[in-house]
């Protein structure tokens, strides 16, 4: 009979990503997806220690799991736990300790072991902590995507960061920067788009820092990708200002299926900050490089992250980080109170906000963030945008997709444009998503 197993996944995209490898991975053992850790034979927690107070989340998910695995092994079964991802990259040797129970800890970059892991713990239990950077390269090891990820794939291209923003645990957690080769990502996205994928999001936590071989970078990635049949669609998250290439530039100039928009992180409006958080850019740079991006392609349209309460940070900071946002105009953008990191430079700086003070920023922040939101979408009504069918909607006869903005839209549609990208008319704004009448010229009969 097969066995079952449930990932529970936390933080970005990657992480979603890693979470479909792993299941990979471990699909020659015979084990099968199952929707609840409750039915499931083995359970991964795949983790994120990107803000506070992941750690303690895991712990107590794993509180709950515990008493799961108990129940199972009172039945006579067995539950093989696992924690992965950047919590146990960062604390494994701690939930080893604090969580006996738990049957593996495993770090991002030894996922391709993983089947070893559990034939150690099927033969000799005990627990296995592995969160090694290993030499061998994880991509080298691991087997082709297998499950087709639907109408919208993630592809990972590039991991890790050799930034050390000094607020961010990710050069710790996922170590120094790395890319796949070109023809191992091309053959990659030749196999998402045979298992149906018509868009692809290339992934890195730096994926504009990806670099070939034999040099070219990002932009020279995408045109090559961009010739591929049937593919519709090229995305790719999260950016660094300082390597948007002129190559990249380039690419969103001249490649209709690249998206005109991006996730380009800014993080802050005052140099201030920007020195201190070591960006190596200032908030003039950012204007800049969205300016030439415009230039470029002028319905180009921009998402960023942003830090408020950063150690340092004063009213006037902020006013500047508020003053870029209003110059800017994101169609849409995350926020977050600064969140003190263990063993990141920031953490131990002296000046830190008082958490009043975050949370009044976040809110002003947040407020104004939703109002460009807001207007970048009421800017749609009226007209007709393409939209990128990926699934049916919750009412009969209905569609999902997503215009080239990302934003989501539910039109009525007929089953078989899945995969399609239609014209709609946009018709109205809804709090998560717009709806639209596909243009009835469009429509395949
Ligand atoms: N505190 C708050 N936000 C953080 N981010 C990263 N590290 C921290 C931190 N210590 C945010 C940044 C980054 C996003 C993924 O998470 O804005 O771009
Ligand atoms: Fe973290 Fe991004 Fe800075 Fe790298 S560039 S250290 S991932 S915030």
């Amino acid at each position: 009979m097969a066995k079952k197993l449930y990932i529970k996944t936390y933080g970005c995209q990657m992480n979603v990503y890693d979470s479909a490898r792993m299941a990979d991975v471990l699909a020659p053992l015979g084990y099968a997806p199952a929707t609840a850790a409750e039915d499931a034979d083995m359970v991964i927690l795949n983790t994120c220690h990107i803000r506070e107070k992941a750690a303690e989340k895991v712990f107590s998910e794993l509180g709950r799991l515990r008493r799961l695995k108990a129940q199972k092994s009172d039945g006579g079964g067995r539950m093989i736990l696992a924690v992965a991802g950047c919590v146990a990259q960062a604390e494994g040797a701690e939930i080893v300790a604090r969580a006996p129970f738990v049957d593996i800890v495993l770090g991002p970059q030894t996922y391709h072991r993983l089947p070893e892991m559990v034939a150690q713990v099927a033969r000799a239990g005990g627990q296995v902590l592995d969160t090694d950077f290993p030499a061998e390269a994880k991509f080298d090891f691991l087997p082709e995507a297998s499950a087709p990820q639907g109408v919208s794939a993630f592809l990972s291209v590039q991991e890790g960061c050799d930034k050390f923003c000094s607020f961010c645990v990710v050069p710790y957690t996922r170590g120094a920067e790395f890319s796949r080769p070109a023809r191992d990502i091309i053959a990659e996205a030749r196999r998402l788009v045979a298992l149906g994928a018509r868009e692809i999001t290339l992934l890195g936590q730096n994926v504009n820092a990806w670099h070939g071989e034999a040099g070219g970078g990002l932009g020279a990635l995408l045109r090559a990708l961009a010739e591929i049949e049937g593919l519709k669609r090229l995305r790719y998250t999260t950016s660094h200002p300082l390597d948007v290439d002129d190559g990249l530039v380039a690419a969103h100039r001249d490649l209709p299926s690249l998206m005109p928009f991006l996730h380009l992180p800014v993080q802050s409006g005052s140099d201030a900050v920007l020195r201190a958080m070591n960006r190596r850019h200032g908030a003039d740079d950012y204007r800049g490089i969205v300016a030439r991006l415009r230039r470029a392609r002028p319905d180009i349209a921009f998402s960023s992250d942003f830090i408020v309460g950063f150690p340092g940070e004063s009213a006037r900071d902020f006013a500047a980080t508020l003053a870029l946002v209003r110059e800017v105009g994101f169609a849409q953008a995350y926020s977050f109170k600064y969140s003190p990191r263990p063993g990141t430079p920031a953490a131990s700086l002296p000046e830190q906000v008082p958490e009043a003070i975050k949370a009044e920023r976040l809110a002003e922040l947040q407020a104004l963030i939703a109002a460009e939101q807001r207007a970048f979408n009421d800017g749609a009504v009226g007209s007709e945008l393409p939209v990128l069918f990926e699934r049916r909607g919750r009412h009969e006869g209905q569609l999902v997709g997503r215009t080239p903005y990302l934003q989501a839209v539910h039109a009525r549609a007929p089953e078989r444009e899945i995969g399609a990208v239609l014209k709609v008319r946009i018709t109205a704004v809804g709090p998560n998503s717009l709806a639209g009448e596909v243009a009835a010229a469009t429509v395949r009969r």
